[in-house]
């Protein structure tokens, strides 16, 4: 799998996008990491860092003693992410890029983390093999994962509607699955793993980047949405607009995917 089969704008765009995603979930993800057993002196991976957000805050939960490992196809978030972890004086952090389609690198790992990154892989179950297999015994795996269902809207907003449709389909054509989150517990279990803890955080405001991430997502996917074929430029474009007049209006309430967090301790 290569960077151009990902569906989200990656590189320097990308990196916008996820940044904002990171500000308005870091205090959910930071939560879970900590409930998951994040300790110092852990050893960490990261797949599917992007720019590196998640891994940055890992590596200060696991030190003193604890090193993060983030991984990604996306060499410009790569680039990006380990410029980033220097400015913030991260030191106990490495990226390199490795594809978990195909591989995983050298273990063993004591915490394996995972945000977003199984809902746009054909194979889910192979890659949380995958990451079962560099587990240290005692290690846990810490996957939080989308459930796009969970969008709602006040007032209802037939763009968002629209979006939420498209997306889940555009997904499905190139093998993944917007709804994924509800699906990791069974995956858990088919991977061999023991029967997981799980919760669900559901972002949502009046207020805020939060109200943001679905009109900012929509222009992150234009290509990937062109190229299926499931709209016009020109639809997409309307669609763009709604969904940021929405954001912007006053007292209009905007809801995310709900997120299901799950993890298990080997
Ligand atoms: C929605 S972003 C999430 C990034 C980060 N985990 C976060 O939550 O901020 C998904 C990330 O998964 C990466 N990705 C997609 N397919 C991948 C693969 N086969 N192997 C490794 N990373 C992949 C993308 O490049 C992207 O950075």
């Amino acid at each position: 799998m290569e960077q151009d089969d990902y569906i989200i704008r990656g590189g320097i765009e990308g990196r916008e996008r996820l940044r904002i995603l990171s500000r308005v979930l870091r205090p959910t993800t930071l939560d879970f990491l900590k409930r998951a057993g994040a300790r110092p002196g852990m050893r960490c991976l990261e797949v599917g860092c992007g720019g590196g957000d998640v891994t940055c805050d890992l590596a200060r939960l696991v030190a003193p003693g604890g090193t993060v490992l983030g991984t990604d196809i996306d060499d410009p978030q790569l680039a990006i992410a380990r410029k980033e972890a220097e400015a913030q004086g991260v030191g106990n952090i490495r990226f390199v890029h490795s594809d978990i389609t195909r591989e995983i690198p050298d273990g063993p790992f004591d915490f394996i983390h995972a945000r977003f990154v199984l809902t746009h892989i054909p194979d889910p179950l192979a890659a949380l093999r995958r990451m079962r297999s560099v587990l240290a015994p005692g290690g846990v795996i810490a996957i939080e994962d989308i459930d796009f269902r969970g969008h709602f809207a006040h007032p209802p907003s037939p763009a968002l509607d629209r979006y939420v449709a498209l997306y889940t389909e555009m997904v499905r054509k190139r093998g993944g699955d917007a709804n994924i989150g509800a699906r990791l517990p069974a995956l858990f279990a088919e991977a061999g793993l023991p029967p997981p803890q799980m919760h669900i955080v559901h972002p949502a405001g009046h207020e805020g980047e939060v109200k943001l991430i679905s009109p900012i997502t929509v222009q992150n996917i234009v290509p990937a949405l062109l190229r299926t074929g499931l709209a016009t430029q020109a639809e997409i474009a309307s669609m763009v607009e709604e969904l940021y007049i929405f954001a912007r209006t006053p007292g209009t309430v905007a809801a995310l995917p709900r997120i299901v967090e799950v993890w298990a301790r080997v």
